[in-house]
């Protein structure tokens, strides 16, 4: 496996206080990682650092074997929240991350179209966030990371606050994105169900300050869809299995 990321030693402390302690992984080309943890071990910040969006002082991070100092084009990162505005319709929220940055190569009207249908909002682009439901709005903050084409997508727990059916639809959208383009995913959840469904693998985390105490490969067959998977012993099997690693089983 040639590692895409890769995280040696890699450690963070804020104003004297320790979050992450000696993180290692590494993450393949076309893998889907998941980071589970419980609340406030380190997640948003590991996922962070290795956007080049926070510096850290232990250890190394590597993007591609290069040391990570500054925020990649070729990262896409899907925030907690979703940053629509409000006054822009779904096409140009789309594009907003590439209108911002002048080195940005805007995508063409054929691949916006393929975009928008990916996305399945062909149809919306020129509705305004207020138009749209919570999923579809979900799906457009999915797509501004999307836009600029990156080779890995960093998603800081995208679909937390929808209810159970809507997360499941969106969750199935992330597997058939994932499974077209094969970019390298990597998603901070604290839903172990969630993280199951999805991963090639699972690093569990330690409470604060965070380590990873886990690797665990998910060995589930693809393509998955949550209704099917979950009837899957198998897929019963990791969740009490994550279960009893993160102390909560
Ligand atoms: N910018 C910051 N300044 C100071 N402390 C921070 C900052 N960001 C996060 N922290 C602290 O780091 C710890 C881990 O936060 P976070 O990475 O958000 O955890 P998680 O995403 O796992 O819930 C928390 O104790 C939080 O208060
Ligand atoms: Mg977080």
């Amino acid at each position: 496996m040639s590692a895409v990321i890769s995280l040696s030693g890699a450690g963070k402390l804020f104003g004297g206080r320790r979050v992450l302690e000696n993180v290692s992984a590494e993450i393949g080309a076309s893998e889907f990682v998941s980071i589970l943890g419980p609340s406030g071990c380190g997640k948003s910040t590991l996922l962070r650092l290795i956007a080049g969006l926070v510096p850290f002082e232990e250890g190394h991070i590597r993007f591609n074997g290069a040391d990570v100092t500054a925020p990649s084009a070729d990262m896409g990162f899907v925030f907690q929240t979703s940053n629509l505005l409000p006054w822009l319709n779904v096409r140009d929220n789309l594009l907003l991350g590439v209108d911002l940055d002048p080195a940005a190569k805007r995508p063409d009207a054929a691949a916006l179209a393929d975009l928008v249908e990916t996305l399945g909002l062909t149809g919306f682009e020129d509705s305004h966030p207020h138009q749209l439901s919570g999923g579809m709005r979900h799906r457009v903050a999915i797509g501004q990371a999307l836009a600029r084409g990156p080779q890995v997508l960093l998603m800081d727990e995208p679909f937390g606050a929808l209810d159970a059916l809507t997360r499941d639809r969106l969750n199935m959208e992330l597997l058939r994105i994932w499974q077209r383009d094969r970019k390298t995913v990597v998603l901070v959840t604290h839903s172990i169900a969630e993280a199951v469904l999805l991963s090639d693998r699972v690093l569990v985390m330690s409470e604060r300050p965070g380590t990873i105490v886990e690797d665990v490969r998910i060995d589930l067959p693809r393509p998955r869809d949550p209704s099917v998977t979950r009837e899957n012993p198998a897929f019963g099997d990791y969740v009490v299995r994550l279960s009893k690693l993160m102390g909560v089983a």
